[in-house]
C-alpha cells in the first residue's frame, strides 16, 4: 500500500511471520488453560485484528468481549491518564480472562486496564500482547504472552494505526515521517 502524506513505511514483520506466531500463541493458551472456559477482552481498535485471528487458533470453549480506552491529549499523557470510553458488555465475574492488546508500549493502558478489570472479580486475568516495546516502558506489567518484542519504532498495520490510517495493512511496519518527526502519541 502506498504511504500518504510522504510517510514512509519499511517492513517490520511479515504476514506469514504474524501469522505463524498468533497460531503459536493460540496453542499455547489452549494447552494453558485445557479444560477450561476462557473469556477474551479486545482493546478496541487496535486489537481486533489480533484477536480475531487469535481466537480461531484457540480450541477451547470460548467467548469474547470488548472494551475501549483513549489517553487524555499529548500533554497530561505524561501524567498517564487513561479512560474507559466503552466499558465491557457482560459480567466477568467467576470467569478465566484474556486482555487482549495490540502494543504493549509505555505500560499505562495495560496497567489501567488490569485495575479496572480486577475490579469485576474475574476468576483469573492474563495479559496477551502481539507487540512490545519494553524499552519504552513507563509502568511495570508483567504480560502472560508476547507476540514480538519489537524495537522503539512507531509501527502500523495489522490493526495498528496512525491517525486511524494504515489499520489494513497485512504486515506490520514502521512508518516514519518527514523530517525524522516521532509519530508516538
Ligand atoms: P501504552 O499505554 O503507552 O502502553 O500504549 C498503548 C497504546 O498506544 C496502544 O494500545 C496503541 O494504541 C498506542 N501505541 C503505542 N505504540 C504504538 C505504535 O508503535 N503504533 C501504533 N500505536 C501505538
Ligand atoms: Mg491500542
Amino acid at each position: 500500500m502506498k504511504a500518504a502524506h510522504s510517510e514512509r513505511l519499511r517492513i517490520l514483520l511479515r504476514r506469514s511471520a504474524i501469522e505463524r506466531r498468533v497460531s503459536q500463541l493460540g496453542r499455547q493458551i489452549t494447552a494453558d488453560f485445557r479444560g477450561e472456559r476462557l473469556h477474551l477482552i479486545g482493546v478496541l481498535k487496535g486489537a481486533s485484528i489480533f484477536l480475531s485471528d487469535l481466537i480461531r487458533d484457540i480450541r477451547l470453549e470460548v467467548s469474547l468481549d470488548f472494551i475501549a480506552v483513549s489517553s487524555y491529549g499529548q500533554s497530561s499523557r505524561s501524567s498517564g491518564q487513561v479512560r474507559l470510553t466503552k466499558d465491557l458488555d457482560n459480567s466477568i465475574e467467576g470467569l478465566h480472562t484474556i486482555l487482549i492488546e495490540d502494543i504493549l508500549d509505555t505500560g499505562r493502558t495495560i496497567a489501567y486496564l488490569q485495575r479496572v478489570i480486577l475490579q469485576r472479580k474475574p476468576r483469573s486475568l492474563h495479559v496477551a500482547t502481539l507487540l512490545s516495546k519494553s524499552g519504552r516502558r513507563v509502568k511495570e506489567v508483567r504480560p502472560d504472552y508476547v507476540g514480538f518484542e519489537i524495537p522503539n519504532e512507531f509501527v502500523v498495520g495489522y490493526g495498528l494505526d496512525y491517525a486511524e490510517r494504515y489499520r489494513n495493512l497485512r504486515d506490520i511496519c514502521v512508518l516514519e515521517l518527514p523530517g525524522g518527526r516521532d509519530p508516538h502519541p
